[in-house]
């Protein structure tokens, strides 16, 4: 139960776990945020001083957790009453109900073109001092990709630990894992103590999920590695001389706001560079929002924050973690498949994906039947479980139509009722994306023209028959990368002038570690045990990024977190390497825009010398905050900043942040205030590559050509590195379009590099 409920939070589908709290109702986690500055001088110190505005809402209430380093407060179990209470309270900020976030679920070194370029990145001493603190459902240590021999000693100043349990021995961590620690107190409180025979109470990760994103982003190179001989080769991690250190905040009822602020405040305090989130949920203010507020504060000391978009893709503005000082990563293909064929009776042949192995299905085709005709219920033709009628299937292969239920359980619910196969066919919302499973019995996935095909074929014929043939790997797929369908997409909800998602990368059929307690589908009914596992969501991308993050600040120690994201978002390609076809969206066949990429998809070698960044401090960040309209108390709570006040002098505009991209808002209506047809928007570069001159680009694409982007200036000449130019660009809307949004793309160039940023343009 526990490993495959939290699988089960991957990918599409909705969470079983939206009443844990329900039994009981009148207590629930409550973040209560501090002003450290305004403790009574009655108090010397904090914890009292927490302790005692506690005392005074609840006589029973326990601290759970006390936050000192991303945030200051504590988390503990109050009544709403209680809460409301405390609210008032001298001194507090904010008390937030906690929320409830669930996980967003190799070759892609070599996808990635990191193999050619060694020379770029110093892969000796220096990378092998940044660590990388993956948020996620723990580690399972004894992996080879966690092998240290070829590393130095733990970096001095590390001050994380290897927390001990029944399952879990201090000599689990080495020079590679050199950190292991785990958060339940959340989690327990409101769902009860955690059973040890069903999961680990321990850094130990029972799901997969967690190994499989921690090698993702820094796993030593792994020889022969493979998923059932699927995607056979070496594995290895984006940054394999990184260090890792694993916090686990993730457990089989989901992840917890407050344990995931511990675990931030502990991940800052013991010395990770770069933290990697694959987790997500909420779409609220930012001072309402914990992983907002854990990594602003964790910005503000140097690390780089790095979170999957979510899966709720492909529907609209559906992208998370949105705050402008979090990288978010989307997720798009490789160029590696899985083929296996369905072969119908009519000879007929359909190409799916699957990483089925064992007792093939006999050549000849057996008889088939569609789900829908093989259930009485009227979602039958989804294979929920329970819902297929034995007689009807049994020896038959089973077409399943994809939603809502999880596409291995289908899989699972086709062979205890006893069929024989199955084929898993999209219907529209998925377009043409097909996600390869380790399925339970022989099944392919097939896109949605397949699927209609295949669908009228058994409509259509009175003895409809079919068979699934297993074609293996298959390298050198083209285009790739596309965007997946599952990856989330802006326009961004909480502040539409910030573009997000920031940048794709890999996040489709991801080989990396495995956990050894749970199989490759995480069913329960799955016995199998693997070291490697190919699984696919924005979960698998972020990893990536938060390497390839590793990487650059192990190439540029001196580079804000700002200055990492801004390499890595203006060298990223949204055209076709070659050739000038923008990305596709494998959900509508079309070319991709921005809303699905961001920025395009990561290019490590380029980001490495992107010759321009855009720099962000935190001041440029509260500034951020003044635009929003923030009151003291809201920027206390995201910043940490006492009695600050915006400055009533200064004009202050989300337009002002000097983010790499762009995202423009034209109002369509002319009531109060009239109708906005121009936006300024002024940006400053630092170069960091040589001296030079950059000449500016704008290439625009809306229906009926209805914006003009003016560059002042055009030109910007720097004479040595370190060296800083402000432009401004002008977006205006001179006549109103039919469409609801429009694209553009500002490059500037010496010639050399080529720095680009998006445009988003909305009419609303
Ligand atoms: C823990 O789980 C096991 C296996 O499901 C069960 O037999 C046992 O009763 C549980 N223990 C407690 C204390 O709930
Ligand atoms: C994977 O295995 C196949 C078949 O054994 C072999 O031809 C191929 O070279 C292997 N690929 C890699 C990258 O090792
Ligand atoms: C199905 O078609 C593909 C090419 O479209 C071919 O490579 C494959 O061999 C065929 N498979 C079968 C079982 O007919
Ligand atoms: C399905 O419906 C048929 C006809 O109404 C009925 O005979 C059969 O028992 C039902 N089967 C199940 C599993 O409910
Ligand atoms: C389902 O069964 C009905 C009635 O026998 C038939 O008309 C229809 O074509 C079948 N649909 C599919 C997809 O097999
Ligand atoms: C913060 O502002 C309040 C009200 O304006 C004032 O009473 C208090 O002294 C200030 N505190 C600090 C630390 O500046």
């Amino acid at each position: 139960m526990a490993s495959a409920a939290l699988l089960l939070l991957l990918l599409y589908s909705s969470s079983p776990f939206c009443h844990v709290a329900a039994a009981e109702e009148k207590r629930r986690t409550y973040i209560v945020h501090m002003a450290k500055s305004r403790m009574p001088a009655t108090f010397t110190d904090h914890g009292h001083w927490y302790h005692a505005s506690l005392r005074s809402v609840s006589d029973s209430a326990e601290i759970l957790y006390s936050y000192d380093t991303v945030s200051h407060g504590f988390s503990t179990r109050l009544t709403p009453a209680e809460a409301a209470t405390l609210e008032s309270r001298e001194g507090v900020l904010s008390v937030l109900p906690e929320v409830r976030y669930e996980l967003h679920t190799t070759r892609t070194p070599m996808f990635l073109g990191l193999d050619e370029s060694h020379g770029l990145f110093p892969q000796a001493d220096t990378g092998s001092d940044v660590v990388v603190g993956l948020l996620d459902t723990g580690v399972w240590p004894e992996r080879k990709s966690f092998d240290d021999t070829e590393f130095g000693p733990v970096p001095a100043g590390w001050k994380g630990a290897c927390e001990e349990a029944k399952d879990f021995k201090a000599t689990s961590c080495n020079r590679k894992l050199i950190g292991a620690r785990f958060f339940s107190k959340s989690y327990e409180a409101t769902v009860g103590p955690i059973n040890g025979t069903t999961e680990s109470r321990s850094p130990r990760d029972d799901e997969g999920h967690g190994t499989h994103t921690a090698t993702t982003a820094a796993g030593s190179a792994v020889t022969d590695a493979s998923l059932f001989g699927f995607a056979n080769g070496t594995a290895r991690g984006m940054a394999t001389r990184a260090r890792v250190a694993a916090y686990k905040v993730c457990w089989a009822a989901g992840c917890f706001s407050s344990d995931i602020l511990a675990a931030m405040d502990r991940a800052v305090d013991d010395g990770c560079h770069v933290l990697s989130l694959s987790l997500g949920g909420e779409m609220t203010e930012y001072y309402e929002d914990s992983i907002a507020i854990g990594a602003f504060n964790a910005m503000e000391k140097g690390l780089l924050i790095s979170c999957s978009a979510g899966n709720g893709g492909p529907i609209a503005s559906s992208v998370t973690n949105v705050a402008p000082w979090i990288i978010t990563v989307g997720a798009g293909t490789i160029d590696r498949d899985f083929p296996a064929y369905v072969v119908l009776g009519n000879g007929k042949n359909y190409t799916g994906v699957s990483l089925y192995s064992g007792k093939l299905l006999p050549k000849s085709p057996l008889p088939f039947v569609y789900a829908g005709n093989a259930s009485n219920a009227t979602d039958g033709n989804l294979c929920i479980p329970g819902t297929l009628i034995p007689e009807k299937v049994a020896g038959k292969i089973v077409l399943c139509d994809r939603g809502i239920n999880w596409r291995v359980q289908k899989g699972y619910v086709v062979r205890e009722a006893g069929g024989a196969g199955m084929v898993l066919a999209n219907a529209d919302t998925y377009g043409e994306e097909v996600v390869a499973d380790a399925h339970l019995l022989p099944a392919t996935a097939v896109g949605q023209k397949a699927g209609d095909a295949i669908r009228a074929y058994l409509r259509s014929n009175k003895n409809p028959k079919a068979t699934i043939v297993f074609g293996g790997t298959k390298i050198g797929v083209r285009p790739s990368p596309v965007v997946a369908a599952f990856s989330s997409r802006g326009p961004n909800l909480v502040t539409s002038e910030i573009l997000k998602p920031d940048l794709i990368a890999p996040g489709v059929n991801i080989l990396a570690g495995w956990t050894g307690a749970a199989g490759p589908t995480g069913l329960s009914g799955d016995s199998r045990r693997v070291v490697f596992n190919i699984i696919s969501g924005t979960s698998m991308s972020c990893p990536h990024v938060s390497g390839i993050a590793a990487l650059l600040k192990a190439a540029h120690p001196d580079w804000s977190p700002a200055a990492v994201r801004s390499a890595l978002m203006t060298t990223a390609y949204s055209a076709y390497p070659g050739g000038d076809s923008g990305l596709f969206d494998v959900a509508t066949g079309k070319a991709a825009t921005p809303f699905d990429y961001g920025a395009g998809h990561v290019d490590p070698p380029r980001a490495v010398d992107p010759g321009l960044i855009y720099d962000l401090t935190t001041e440029d960040y509260i500034d951020f905050l003044c635009a929003l309209k923030y009151t003291s108390r809201h920027i206390a709570t995201v910043a940490k900043r006492t009695n600050y006040t915006c400055d009533g002098t200064k004009t202050y505009a989300v337009s002002g942040l000097n983010y790499p991209s762009f995202a423009v808002v034209f109002q369509r209506a002319s009531g109060a205030g009239g109708r906005v047809a121009t936006v300024k928007h002024t940006r400053t570069v630092t170069n960091v590559g040589d001296p030079g001159t950059y000449k500016s680009t704008v290439t625009t694409a809306v229906a009926g050509g209805a914006v003009k982007v003016v560059v002042e200036p055009a030109e910007l000449s720097f004479t040595k590195k370190g060296e800083r130019r402000s432009y401004t660009v002008s977006l205006s809307s001179p006549s109103l379009p039919s469409v609801s949004s429009g694209f553009g793309r500002l490059e500037w160039s010496d010639g050399k590099h080529v720095v680009a940023s998006p445009i988003a343009f909305s009419w609303t």
